[in-house]
């Protein structure tokens, strides 16, 4: 068996790498077996703005928590009861961990599974509070239900038609890795924010999930998209395809920056993506 190492988050301001358990095909809270779990290889992994909440020492993370929950990986052990996920699949890791089954997963509303963390709705990999599942900023990690969790980028199997190859999918790993949180995290602002043809939207934060929202509201069809941010580098960065931009740490309000680009102090959607 490989060995395995993971990002640990030990106290305010401090990671380090340590040597971890091997992932098993098991849940331990249940002591059984997780036949519809596989164990990934991780090939590519994102830095949340989210684990920054953990590592700045803003929530009550516990030493030794391994972080990650943005993992891009390959199928080296897929679980009996695995129908569509196969050992050599390319695949991307949504960061909520969802069970498929429950009443809220049958909905969609996947980010409140109320099956994976015995505690309260919702999971995710390397989290505090989010049902203590091994995060995968480390190079191997487990997934539970992998048919309905994973989102297949290439396939071992012939089989799976109309899937890209290996080659082409691992020249693009690193934009793809933006799938399991980042862009959809972004997208979704947008989209609840009721972003659509013609909106002007306001996105507050630069940083990759207000590019993202940027982008998502572009994609939607927005006619002028303004993001707000301190940092010039990352204001900067949203100009180059096709921003407005509002310095927050300008003297003139927000709301005065806007009616300069708009002609209105307004905006027909807003989408918060700073967070703390
Ligand atoms: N699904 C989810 O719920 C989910 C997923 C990913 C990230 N997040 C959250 O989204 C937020 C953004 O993530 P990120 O990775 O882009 O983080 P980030 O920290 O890289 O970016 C945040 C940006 O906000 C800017 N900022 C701070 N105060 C501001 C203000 N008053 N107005 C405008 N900008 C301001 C900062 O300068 C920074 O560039 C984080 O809080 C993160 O926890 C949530
Ligand atoms: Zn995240
Ligand atoms: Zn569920």
């Amino acid at each position: 068996m490989p060995s395995n190492r993971g990002v640990a988050y030990m106290g305010p301001g401090k990671v380090e790498i340590q040597s971890i358990d091997f992932p098993k095909l098991e849940l331990k809270e249940q002591k059984r077996k997780c036949e519809h779990g596989v164990i990934l290889k991780v090939v590519c992994t994102n830095i949340c703005g989210s684990d920054q909440h953990m590592v700045r020492g803003r929530t009550t993370a516990e030493k030794g928590l391994i972080l990650g929950h943005e993992i891009t990986g390959e199928v080296i052990e897929a679980g009996r009861d695995c129908e569509y996920i196969k050992k050599g699949d390319i695949v991307s890791v949504p960061f909520n961990i969802a069970c498929g089954r429950c009443r809220n997963c049958k909905e969609g509303k996947t980010g409140i599974c109320l099956s994976v963390n015995p505690a309260r709705p919702g999971a995710a990999y390397g989290y505090v509070d989010m049902g203590g599942w091994v995060g995968g900023q480390a190079e191997y990690v487990m997934v539970p239900y992998a048919d309905f969790n994973l989102l297949k980028l290439a396939a071992s199997s012939k089989a799976d038609k109309g899937l890209p190859s290996k080659d082409v999918v691992m020249e693009k790993i690193k934009d793809l890795t933006l799938l399991s949180d980042i862009f959809p995290t972004g997208f979704h602002g947008a989209y609840t924010a009721g972003v659509g043809p013609g909106s002007t939207v306001y996105i507050a934060g630069a940083g990759p999930v207000g590019l993202a929202c940027a982008t998502g509201a572009m994609l939607l069809g927005a006619a002028v998209v303004i993001v707000g941010d301190l940092n010039k580098e990352r204001l900067a960065q949203a100009k180059k395809f096709g921003c407005e931009v509002v310095d927050v740490s300008k003297s003139a309000s927000v709301g005065d920056q806007i009616e300069q680009i708009l002609g209105a102090p307004e905006v027909d959607a807003a989408v918060d993506c700073v967070g703390f």
